[in-house]
């Protein structure tokens, strides 16, 4: 089955209307903190992140941060209070990561940030019961940029999405395991479909079994869908936005 195929039964008869969104215009907001460099990152990421309900003096991870848009959020509520460690895998876009930390956060926001570069699967082990909020905007499909590529389109396959949905399931462990007692997570994807998103909460609750709540999340634009476990924000609803799956979870004290 190719890509096309895939979503149009997935989706139905929405998928054309979603595909022209899918294809257009995103919606960029302006995130300018003090007087650092102006970052642009879609209204739908920045409502994620802001989602986790970060206050100054808490210890944050952000586990998959690269490029950084959301890791900007996350420093912009901390305000140079507590800590913030910005983790990302991959070599490449860590070093874009540093720069938007340097860049784009004044040097009171930026002191409190740690960029690393651990397997995120590891801070559970490594980092038990040790931050009181997390972000995993996991690694996902990322159909939005696949249908603008030919070389990503080409390598598409549902198989993808089972590995995907098997790493992603990892790394929200891991989450849990890293975070406090009465701690909170924010899972976030910018995939389609639901096996990347209620699917990874659905198998989480099951794994981490009477560990963990779904905490609900105040919905901000017209169009967004609830969905078992959180919010889907899809650009042919929500004017452009998205997309962005989230869902919230605490871990019980
Ligand atoms: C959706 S992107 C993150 C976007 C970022 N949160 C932002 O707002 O700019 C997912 C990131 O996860 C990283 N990644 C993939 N697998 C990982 C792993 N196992 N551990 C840590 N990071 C990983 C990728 O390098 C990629 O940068």
């Amino acid at each position: 089955m190719d890509f096309f195929e895939y979503y149009a039964n997935l989706f139905g008869p929405r998928w054309e209307a979603l595909q022209k969104a899918l294809l257009g215009e995103n919606k960029p907001k302006e995130l300018q903190i003090e007087n650092a460099t102006p970052y642009f990152l879609d209204e739908a990421s920045f409502f994620a992140a802001n989602a986790l309900g970060v206050l100054p003096g808490m210890d944050v991870l952000d586990m998959c941060a690269a490029p950084g848009g959301k890791t900007l959020v996350l420093a912009n509520a901390l305000k140079g209070e507590g800590s913030l460690q910005s983790n990302d895998r991959s070599p490449d876009r860590r070093e874009r990561l540093r720069r938007v930390v340097m860049n784009s956060l004044p040097e009171n926001f930026a002191k409190i940030v740690t960029v690393s570069g651990y397997p995120g699967e590891r801070f559970g082990r490594f980092r038990p019961e040790s931050f009181d909020k997390i972000l995993v905007d996991a690694p996902c499909s990322s159909e939005r940029h696949v249908m603008n590529s030919k070389e990503h389109l080409s390598m598409w396959s549902v198989g993808r999405i089972k590995r995907l949905a098997v790493e992603q399931g990892s790394l929200l462990a891991s989450a849990v395991d890293a975070l406090r007692p009465g701690g909170e997570i924010l899972y976030s994807t910018c995939a389609l479909s639901p096996e990347e998103n209620d699917g990874v909460v659905r198998k989480i609750l099951k794994k981490r079994k009477g560990l963990i709540e779904v905490l609900s999340i105040e919905p901000l634009f017209e169009g967004t869908e609830q969905t078992e476990f959180g919010l889907h924000m899809l650009p042919d609803l929500c004017d452009g936005r998205g997309p962005i799956f989230c869902a919230k979870l605490k871990k019980k004290a």
